[in-house]
């Protein structure tokens, strides 16, 4: 594999020392998601060569032994999958409450962890991987990577309400603009429609807040698309592991 260090530091009899923020090599070694990593270091669960470290920031070079809940980290090779994850599933690692994770599905022997998070009644498509530093460019709001959505509503939003949304509305003091919006079809005996929507951030609920903000409930959420992977013929429950020109591909959509 190949580190990408934040600092290098030259030195004394040993010519060259690399460090890194442990929160960074954490998830550069596979073991889950810097974010998570944040929180496992504030929560006193990681040690670095024996010593209880709750820093964030605390730089490590690659020679230091980091453990966690017991486990020894080491470099492990790269691995992406998308899952087409059902109803009632939550997209963490563990949960607490005993339900069903999207980990529940995968039958290998990396340890991956889930890109960002969907909804326990929202399904699609979800990316899965071990490598730190791909999921947190895919996360950032400024890689600008696309995600498409369907949503059920119960309503029929009129088209002044389209063109407000299709400009961008307000959520928790922010605007929130979405890519694209299209109405794909209309059920006035059910006064339903399905609306197409696309994005390019992550906040938590984000379209579901959308159609609150103009008192319509989403009644199905699906997500259809991430960057330029698709669903294909993934059935519900189902992953596929991403080859390596998917992957260069995903990469190649990431703003700069
Ligand atoms: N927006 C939501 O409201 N829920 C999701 O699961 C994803 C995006």
């Amino acid at each position: 594999m190949t580190y990408k260090y934040n600092y290098v530091i030259l030195f004394e009899d040993f010519g060259v020392i690399f460090v890194i923020r442990l929160q960074k090599q954490i998830a550069d070694l596979g073991y889950c998601s810097r974010r998570k990593a944040e929180e496992l270091i504030t929560a006193g669960k990681v040690y670095v060569n024996g010593k209880k470290i709750t820093e964030l920031g605390t730089k490590v070079n690659p020679t230091d032994e980091i453990r966690i809940n017991n486990e020894i980290l080491s470099v492990q090779e790269k691995e992406y999958y998308i899952f087409n994850k059902p109803r009632e599933v939550v997209t963490t690692t563990s949960d607490d409450k005993g339900r069903k994770t999207v980990l529940d599905f995968f039958d290998i022997d990396k340890r991956i962890y889930p890109v960002g998070r969907l909804d326990y009644d929202t399904t699609g498509l979800i990316l899965l991987t071990n490598d730190g530093e791909f999921a947190n460019l895919m996360m950032k709001p400024s890689s600008k990577i696309q995600k498409v959505y369907l949503a059920k509503i119960n309503g029929i939003m009129p088209k002044e309400d389209l063109i407000t949304l299709k400009n961008g509305i307000v959520i928790d003091k922010r605007k929130c603009i979405p890519d694209k919006v299209k109405v794909k079809s209309i059920d006035k005996k059910t006064n339903t429609s399905f609306i197409e929507i696309t994005i390019h951030e992550g906040r938590n609920h984000e379209i579901k807040k959308m159609f609150e903000y103009f008192h319509l409930d989403v009644l199905k959420l699906t997500r259809l698309s991430y960057g330029s992977l698709t669903l294909g013929n993934l059935k519900s429950g189902e992953y596929k592991k991403l080859s390596i020109k998917e992957v260069k591909t995903l990469y190649s959509l990431i703003k700069k």
